[in-house]
């Protein structure tokens, strides 16, 4: 029977597979391994006082084999853990979610920005839309930035990611003012939403052309990450993002703004149609890697 520390499990499993995780978990050194395990225990209630000291023996109920096989799956770390860091939280996830990326970061950031400037020129109560919100990672973010009540809506056509959001709204209501609400609703795009109006609409909506860009995905992402959140179909890809803008644009309210994350090798296009839509203003931006990145259109 195999009777070693965890710790020099832990290691020896580092080493053996050196290269395969490289690959799998760009940048993941043993210190972080070792930490992403020990937080995993913790969610699992094993008790970590001295885990990586302690006798590992693996079996199919020890949670801790669950995370290795995870591991020689190359399934997502955030999967694992079944949480991803974003902004100033830690949200759930499940696979029927994407993993809220650092880059979108930057939406958050803007589109506080863009929420911010409205509070200053108006005392109405700020309604906010997000398209396709997964986890619900931005809109969450969003409305932990205001003590004034924002009223914010999120869609999604997924129920299982809806599902997802309504959770982690509920466990982070607690840094969102009482005043302020979220409204989670199913629909494609936001189409049930087109009497409604809005200040600021932002999306992360899906963005790889299924075929075009697709050898670029990594691995990991293609395999484990839920399709619908990540593909469009190439054919109807323009006319996917002309129906989105239309239904934006006649959503906003007057100056009202639209911010949109994107494919750096398609947005300079995006942004045309985008304007041909009847926006006053549209704009390419890009993000800390200098790529384009996001598109920023008023109405
Ligand atoms: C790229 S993910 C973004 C998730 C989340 N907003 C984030 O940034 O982490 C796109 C999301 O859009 C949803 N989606 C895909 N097609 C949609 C549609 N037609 N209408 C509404 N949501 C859609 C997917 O289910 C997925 O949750």
């Amino acid at each position: 029977m195999n009777s070693k520390s965890l710790g020099t499990f832990t290691d020896n499993f580092y080493q053996e597979r050196e290269d395969f995780l490289a690959k799998s978990y760009p940048g993941l050194s043993k210190q972080r391994l070792k930490d992403e395990l020990e937080q995993f225990a913790l969610q699992k209630l094993v008790n970590v006082d001295d885990l990586f000291e302690s006798q590992y023996i693996p079996s199919g109920k020890n949670p801790i084999t669950y995370f290795f096989d995870c591991l020689m799956k190359a399934y997502p770390l955030e999967y694992i853990r079944g949480r991803a860091h974003f902004y100033k939280s830690e949200f759930d996830v499940t696979p029927s979610v994407l993993i809220p990326r650092n880059e979108t970061e930057i939406l958050v950031e803007k589109s506080v920005e863009l929420v911010k400037e409205w509070t200053r020129k108006s005392d109405e109560i700020i309604r906010v839309l997000d398209i396709g919100t997964g986890s619900g990672a931005i809109i969450i973010s969003l409305l932990q930035e205001f003590e004034r009540p924002i009223e914010a809506f999120a869609t999604d056509i997924s129920k299982e990611a809806l599902l997802v959001a309504r959770r982690n709204y509920f466990n982070l209501r607690f840094t969102i003012p009482r005043e302020s609400s979220l409204n989670l609703i199913y629909t494609d795009r936001m189409k049930d939403l087109s009497s409604e109006k809005f200040h600021v609409i932002v999306s992360n909506p899906p963005y790889i052309k299924e075929e075009n860009d697709r050898e670029f995905v990594h691995d990991q992402v293609d395999s484990y990450e839920p399709h619908l959140a990540l593909y469009l179909k190439d054919e109807t890809y323009d006319l996917w993002f002309v129906d989105l803008f239309k239904q934006v644009h006649n959503s906003l309210y007057e100056e009202g703004m639209f911010l949109m994350e994107g494919h750096e090798d398609h947005l300079e296009n995006l942004a045309d149609l985008c304007q041909n839509i009847g926006f006053s203003t549209v704009e390419v931006l890009q993000d800390y890697t200098n790529r384009n990145r996001f598109i920023l259109a008023k109405k």
